[in-house]
């Protein structure tokens, strides 16, 4: 029962609390899967301790790392395309030739819910090793609704088989599969009059996602799909403006989109569109470094209009086969030039923001208790090196997870 469990104590701590640093050593207690408090140590009184069990001391304590945008399910491996990539192809050519994401879609389809269940458990423990306690998943690599909704089975099925929480988004409108070859408006038809419903049904999809780009979906199309998961009650978001700017993102906005992902050529109308729906903007350092995109996303205009940016890893099997978050951090300060603080609040708070869980990526009073301790100098330490095996302790939902 949880009322017998011990209750469990930091102390001297130096604290992240989603969105900076604390600015003196602090002591935490965790009970009943809660913080239940977090005070400064020359205010803490050794009564506080009694009944707790000394979890350590003098070490860096954030809230458990949110992954906010991630394809962890999926078949097959791109590792041909990286190369051929590497020999001149772009990203945008290999798509054209039916590789690219289609590439993936054959793999997925081809494998059974158990294959792609398997095959996408190392890929959660690893970002579990580094410290994530919640993350997203997308479908968008089935393209029919059986295979949507595989996908999207084999993510609940992994957030119930592990310590973190899963949320599910439907990308059905992710490419145009081969069968609905020059009909993409009859593919849309199917998303929007079948697949949203389905999943909806099985209350597989916490939310909808489209690919709004030149080798995807219009803003007309991505539009249909907005509506109809409106219809169903999903929150919406979008892949957009990643390799041209057409006002997805925009467009995305108008329909109170949780966050607007990628943005490299996002413009100034589409940051001042983010901004007055309260949409996050997510900013994805692994596929820009390994698309070697040289479009920096508008850092400084985000900044001003005060747009709340999260980072993903985007962990993926072409554009970012990166399933490292803390590599994000430094990705994000070294090619984007976030702060650490910045990066650090990107993938706790405002990654949290962009799921639409507000209460978690945060360490204060009162929160679930989703928390990683590290073996660290600082916490902008976790964004300067780039090194795994700096998790000490992962507590999830007040339950410790490793020593
Ligand atoms: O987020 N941009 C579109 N979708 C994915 C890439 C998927 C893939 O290449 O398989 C992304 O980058
Ligand atoms: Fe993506």
């Amino acid at each position: 029962m949880s009322t017998t469990e011990p209750r469990l104590l930091w102390r001297d701590i130096t604290v992240f609390d989603g969105l900076d640093t604390l600015p003196e050593p602090m002591a935490v207690i965790v009970a009943e899967g809660r913080i239940t408090t977090l005070v400064p140590m020359r205010e803490f009184d050794d009564a506080l301790a009694e009944g707790c069990q000394e979890m350590a001391q003098g070490a860096v304590m954030t809230p458990g790392l949110v992954d906010c945008h991630t394809h962890l399910v999926f078949g097959g491996s791109r590792a041909d395309e990286f190369e051929r990539r590497l020999e001149g192809a772009s990203y945008e050519e290999i798509a054209q030739g039916g590789g690219g994401i289609l590439s993936t879609v054959r793999a997925t389809r081809e494998a059974s819910e158990n294959a792609l269940l398997e095959a996408a458990v190392p890929r959660l423990k690893a970002l579990i090793d580094d410290g994530v306690t919640t993350l997203e998943i997308k479908s968008g690599y089935g393209l029919t609704v059986a295979d949507e909704l595989k996908m999207l089975r084999v993510a609940r099925r992994l957030g119930e088989a592990f310590p973190v929480r899963v949320v599910t988004t439907l990308l059905g409108a992710h490419a145009l599969p081969p069968e609905f070859e020059g009909d993409s408006d009859g593919y849309i038809d199917l998303v929007c009059n079948e697949m949203i419903p389905a999943a909806a049904d099985e209350g597989l999809a916490d939310a909808v996602d489209v690919f709004c780009e030149t080798i995807a979906f219009s803003v007309a199309q991505c539009e249909r799909v907005f509506q109809a998961a409106r219809v169903h009650g999903l929150p919406i978001k979008a892949h957009a403006e990643q390799l041209s700017n057409l006002g997805g993102s925009a467009m995305a906005a108008r329909y109170g989109a949780l966050s607007a992902d990628h943005i490299e050529y996002l413009d100034d109308a589409g940051v001042a569109a983010l901004r007055d729906a309260g949409s996050t903007a997510v900013l994805l350092p692994g596929a820009f470094h390994t698309l070697r995109e040289t479009q920096l996303p508008p850092i400084a205009a985000l900044r001003e209009a005060g747009v709340p940016i999260a980072l993903a890893t985007d962990a993926n099997p072409g554009s970012s086969p990166l399933f490292f978050p803390t590599l994000m951090l430094n990705l994000a300060c070294a090619l984007f030039r976030l702060t650490p603080r910045e990066a650090l609040a990107g993938m706790t708070a405002h990654g949290a923001r962009a799921l639409g869980l507000q209460d978690l990526g945060r360490l204060r009073e009162g929160a679930p208790a989703d928390l990683c301790l590290w073996d660290v100098e600082n916490p902008a330490a976790l964004a300067y090196a780039v090194q795994p095996g700096r998790l000490r302790q992962r507590i999830f939902n007040g339950q410790l997870q490793r020593e």
